[in-house]
């Protein structure tokens, strides 16, 4: 079959993962959708910027964004160059030249992600972002399909790997929060600028696409409550750790009824719920899941009316978690208008292939 032909915009830490793991996963990628996926352009602001990923086979290397937007070989764009505007006027392009997009960019997608959204419905274009949330941890999936013959009663979680990261050096290592911070820079879990992971606002994005699946709302990023990790001193830990609580960076959104007095009345919306979210640092008791998340992972639970509660937890951030989420996201497309009823089915297992339990 024809391969997939992708526009790579942003060779970053996200970028340089995706690149690495289409090559280490090029036989598992055809098996699993039928075709090749093959990298045409490369989009980078500085072209002459050292490199650690080598640029794939055949790919050009671009400064110019009409490169990849204009490219009728192009089937999709993959933007991860992340920012709002360069990021906005390059899938607005992208998606009037007809090409899909998978994008990791929680930024744009909530705070102008509506207009991208219906553009794409009306242009019959898919748009994908499992990466711009929690990293690996296949939440947007199971929020869009799995969970969605459940009605959602909260959902609350660790969304922000760099400050989970900072948190957690600071706790366990004793590290200062400087110098933890300019760890998760250097690890790439960082934005390109970190107050948005400190200040609580990489959270709250993705909280707000969160919210959108679950509820099918478009909650105005402006109107939700932030606050960050900024100022958090190593006394704060010490004596939350006294107590047994741990601090954690938390967005939560919950439904709480509509007050009788207002049940009528246009502040509760379409019915008589009410959303309640914010991201702001909480003290966690130290047995709880949500308290034992290090790292830069993250973690979500989810309460839903027949679910139950479900905990998704994982690496939040990082070159080759995020570009695993890019790469099922582009298998997707890639399998677009094929039957995937099963998933993934092969051949059958050789029985040199089937080890029984007390061979492990
Ligand atoms: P990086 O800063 O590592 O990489 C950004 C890349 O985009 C660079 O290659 C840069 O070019 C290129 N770029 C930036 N602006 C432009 C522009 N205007 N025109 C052309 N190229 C541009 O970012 P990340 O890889 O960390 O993040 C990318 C996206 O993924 C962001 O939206 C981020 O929020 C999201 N994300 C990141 C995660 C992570 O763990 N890092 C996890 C989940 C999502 P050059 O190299 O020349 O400077
Ligand atoms: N800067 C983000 C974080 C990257 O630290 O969680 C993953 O979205």
């Amino acid at each position: 079959d024809k391969p997939l032909v992708v526009g790579l915009a942003g060779f970053g830490t996200v970028g340089g993962g995706l690149v690495r793991l289409i090559e280490e996963n090029a036989d598992l990628i055809r098996r699993r959708s039928g075709r090749d996926i093959l990298i045409k352009k490369v989009l980078v602001r500085n072209a002459k910027k050292a490199r650690n990923v080598p640029l794939p086979d055949g790919a050009e290397l671009v400064t110019n964004p009409r490169d990849l937007t204009d490219d009728p070989e192009i089937d999709v764009l993959v933007e991860l160059i992340g920012g709002i505007d360069n990021a906005r006027d390059l899938i607005d392009r992208a998606l009037d030249q007809g090409k899909h997009i998978v994008t990791a960019n929680k930024a744009l997608l909530a705070e102008e992600g509506l207009s991208l959204f219906q553009k794409a419905d009306r242009k019959k274009r898919i748009l994908r972002y499992e990466a711009s949330v929690a990293g690996a941890v296949p939440i947007v999936e199971a929020l869009k399909e799995s969970l969605t013959g459940n009605r959602i009663q909260s959902l609350m979680g660790i969304l922000n790997g760099t400050s989970n990261f900072i948190l957690s050096e600071m706790t366990s290592n004793g590290l200062d929060f400087d110098v933890a911070l300019k760890q998760a820079q250097h690890l790439g879990f960082a934005e390109a600028d970190p107050t948005l992971d400190i200040d609580g606002h990489d959270a709250a994005h993705k909280l707000i696409l969160l919210i959108r699946l679950a509820y099918g709302v478009h909650y105005p990023y402006t109107a939700l409550s932030v606050r960050g990790i900024r100022g958090l001193s190593a006394l704060d830990i010490r004596l939350a750790r006294e107590f047994g609580y741990r601090i954690k960076l938390i967005g939560q959104v919950r439904q709480v009824p509509c007050p009788e007095e207002k049940a009528d009345a246009k502040e509760c919306g379409e019915g008589p719920v009410r959303l309640e979210a914010g991201v702001f640092p909480a003290l966690v008791f130290h047995k709880y899941l949500l308290a034992r998340v290090g790292g830069a992972y993250n973690a979500v639970r989810v309460d839903a009316n027949a679910s139950g509660p479900l905990f998704f937890h994982g690496r939040g951030a990082g070159d080759l978690p995020t570009a695993g989420a890019v790469l099922a996201d582009l298998l997707a497309v890639a399998r677009d208008e094929r039957p995937n009823n099963t998933g993934f089915v092969g051949k059958e297992l050789p029985k040199a292939a089937i080890v029984p339990p007390e061979e492990w």
